[in-house]
């Protein structure tokens, strides 16, 4: 039932001029993951290796992530969906303008609403700018639990961060740490991670 709508979002997307993202893209990258996931993890927008595949947190960055998901027991494909911001990549991967985050959101809107997890994890700052507001600051609220709507949110850094300075990893993985205590006490209270969380 998910599958199908997504399927025809992810049709919709590809075929969208709402901002001049579109111009340059290879694919549009829709999201990837568990429809039913009760986890949602929430980007920027695609990168060069994302454009060619069409797909979230391929590259660099997403190898990092995964290294991440899997410390926390969260395999990609069943107990998370990734989405982005932005559909499409913005040239030169310069930040996506004001305008095409706004066009933007509403499909991002619409796939939380249809998954409709109970954990939402932020990152980077334009993932918590544009989602939640744009006044609050990555590194102050990272690490702390947000109420937005009926949803539970974390806020992290972004992988390209931590590649960039790995002495945020520690933090990071502190945040992440906190998803697992969250995801145990609200879906699952016998989800094993092999990190000993
Ligand atoms: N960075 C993002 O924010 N999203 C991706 O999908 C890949 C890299
Ligand atoms: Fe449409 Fe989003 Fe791509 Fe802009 S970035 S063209 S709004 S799908």
């Amino acid at each position: 039932m998910l599958e199908k709508q997504f399927l025809e979002m992810s049709r919709e997307v590809s075929e969208c001029k709402l901002c001049e993202l579109h111009q340059n893209r290879t694919k549009s990258v829709f999201g990837m993951g568990n429809p039913y996931a009760e986890i949602m993890l929430i980007g920027e927008g695609p990168g060069h290796d994302e454009d060619i595949q069409g797909l979230p947190f391929v590259g660099k960055s997403g190898q990092l992530l995964d290294k991440i998901l899997a410390a926390c027991g969260f395999d990609r494909e069943e107990f998370v969906y990734i989405a982005n911001i932005v559909k499409c990549r913005p040239p030169q991967n310069r930040d996506p303008k004001p305008e095409e985050q706004d066009a933007c959101l509403v499909y991002l809107h619409k796939q939380i609403e249809l998954i409709s997890p109970s954990i939402i994890v932020l990152l980077g700052a334009t993932a918590l700018k544009s989602l939640i507001d744009p006044e609050l600051r990555i590194t102050k609220v990272r690490g702390e639990w947000l109420e937005w709507k009926q949803y539970q949110v974390m806020p992290s850094y972004h992988p390209s961060a931590l590649l960039r300075n790995p002495s945020l990893k520690k933090d990071s993985w502190e945040d992440f740490k906190k998803v697992v205590v969250k995801y145990r006490e609200l879906v699952d209270p016998a989800h094993k991670a092999p990190n000993d969380i």
